[in-house]
């Protein structure tokens, strides 16, 4: 059993501080919002995430998991202290690492005996070596820690599925002998160990976030072709799968990527790419096909209803994917904020999606958002919006376009009930 503390009380300092209790570990998740520190003491989980409001419960009632807004005494008490502050886009198009001064700062400040600090936020290449030098510089000896840089691949919606079965544990350090310590931390846990360097593992994560977004993009971009010559993306991409080298993930065609992580890192990547002069040609396009996704999906709508104008649009879908409250970067936002643009009147429902900063007419049932109106988005793929009743969406919608932002809708049923159906790259 190790003292543990988690630096930030967000999506993934929230998860590992959760699992890591379950494994075991005495764990305080410190966070200097006094706020969500009450809210969670409270036993309110201030994120939406399946099964973590009852792993969270479970620990805490066994005294294994505490919330504090105490930063520097927690920290002093750790043996291990893992970072997971929010490394959000700065407006140059790289990461605001404000939050990880912070942390790098508090650490300074409150490390008396030996520990090992484990960065999971996901950072440029450099980060680690920046946090080292900084802790060296503020007067913190050596003697008294060491630094792992440690990523994190979970994914919200799964994200506790996730941490508990990983893929991988990447590990990158300058002495090897510290991933002795990284495994008995997460003990229990079987995955294999990818040991490399500082900047090793910080381009691992960012190498994992583009590679996923380049494949969105390529199916994407592969969808507009297939509608140019009426071939069904879905038997492409089927086709694809079964080759073991390229496999049957994120192949799914719609409006793209969107969330707080591939946006942000394919742009950060970018970014990184170019402080070097290297030209990151893929990168470019990869961001520029799912920026122009949404308009392929205007130019389906004005080509169904003619003029966008005055027309009522209901919206299925404001998170950035199911099983999320999450709406950061949400293609849907993108795709409502255009067709208000466009002089259309948006309604829209979505089962958990938090607030957003578009202004946007919320309906609190997935029928009634149907009232009056001339088409249908599905721009998330809730499960709940793949079961729909279409003989009732018929009858609530004045008009009868349903445009499939995600293909995940069975065509066939839709036009059996003299609705118009209307996909990417779907006959
Ligand atoms: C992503 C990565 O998948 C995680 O491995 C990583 O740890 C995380 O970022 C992070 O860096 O923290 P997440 O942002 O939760 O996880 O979302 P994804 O499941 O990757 O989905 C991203 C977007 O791609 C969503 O908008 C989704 O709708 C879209 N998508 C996904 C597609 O358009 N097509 C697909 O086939 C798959």
């Amino acid at each position: 059993m190790m003292n543990v503390c988690v630096i930030g009380a967000g999506y993934v300092g929230l998860t590992t501080a959760a699992v890591l209790s379950d494994l075991g570990h005495k764990v305080c998740c410190v966070d200097k919002n006094q706020e969500k520190i009450e809210r969670l003491n409270r036993g309110e989980v201030t994120v939406y995430e399946p099964g973590l409001d009852e792993k969270i419960d479970r620990n805490r009632l066994a005294d294994r998991l505490h919330f504090s807004e105490k930063v520097s005494e927690k920290i002093s008490e750790a043996d291990i202290t893992l970072i997971a502050v929010g490394t959000p886009p700065s407006p140059e198009g790289g990461s605001d690492l404000t939050a990880i001064d912070e942390a790098t700062d508090a650490l300074a400040r409150s490390i008396r005996n030996y520990t090992l600090i484990l960065t999971k936020s996901t950072v440029p290449p450099g980060t680690n070596e920046r946090i080292e030098q900084a802790l060296l510089k503020k007067g913190l000896d050596h003697a008294l820690f060491d630094l792992v840089s440690n990523p994190e691949f979970l994914r919200e919606g799964t994200a506790i599925e996730d941490t508990l079965h990983p893929n991988k544990i990447v590990v990158g350090m300058k002495n090897r002998g510290l991933v002795d310590t990284v495994k008995i931390l997460y003990r229990g846990i079987d995955a294999p160990y990818i040991m490399t360097t500082f900047e090793g593992a910080e381009m691992i994560k960012y190498a994992s976030n583009a590679f996923l977004a380049t494949k969105i993009s390529f199916i994407n971009e592969l969808a507009r072709i297939c509608d140019a010559y009426n071939v069904d993306i879905g038997d492409v991409a089927a086709g694809l799968a079964t080759d073991p080298r390229i496999g049957p993930h994120f192949l799914s065609a719609g409006l793209g990527y969107g969330g707080s992580c591939l946006p942000k890192d394919v742009s950060a990547l970018e970014y990184a790419a170019l402080q070097k002069q290297v030209v990151p040609v893929l990168l470019d396009a990869v961001k520029r096909i799912n920026q122009s996704q949404i308009d392929v999906y205007i130019k389906k709508l004005e080509h169904e209803l003619l003029n966008l104008r005055d027309r009522q649009i209901t919206v299925w879908g404001l998170s950035f994917k199911p099983n999320t409250d999450d709406t950061r970067s949400s293609a849907a936002i993108r795709l409502i904020k255009r067709l208000s643009e466009k002089g259309c009147h948006v309604q829209a429902y979505d089962p958990e999606a938090s607030e957003t900063e578009t202004e946007v007419v919320r309906i609190e049932d997935l029928y009634d958002s149907l009232e009056g109106s001339d088409a249908l988005v599905i721009a998330t793929d809730w499960d709940q919006f793949k079961q729909a009743d279409w003989a009732e969406v018929k009858k609530r919608m004045k008009g009868n376009v349903i445009l499939d932002g995600r293909n995940c809708i069975n065509a066939q049923v839709v036009r059996s009930h003299d609705l118009c159906y209307v996909g990417v790259g779907r006959r």
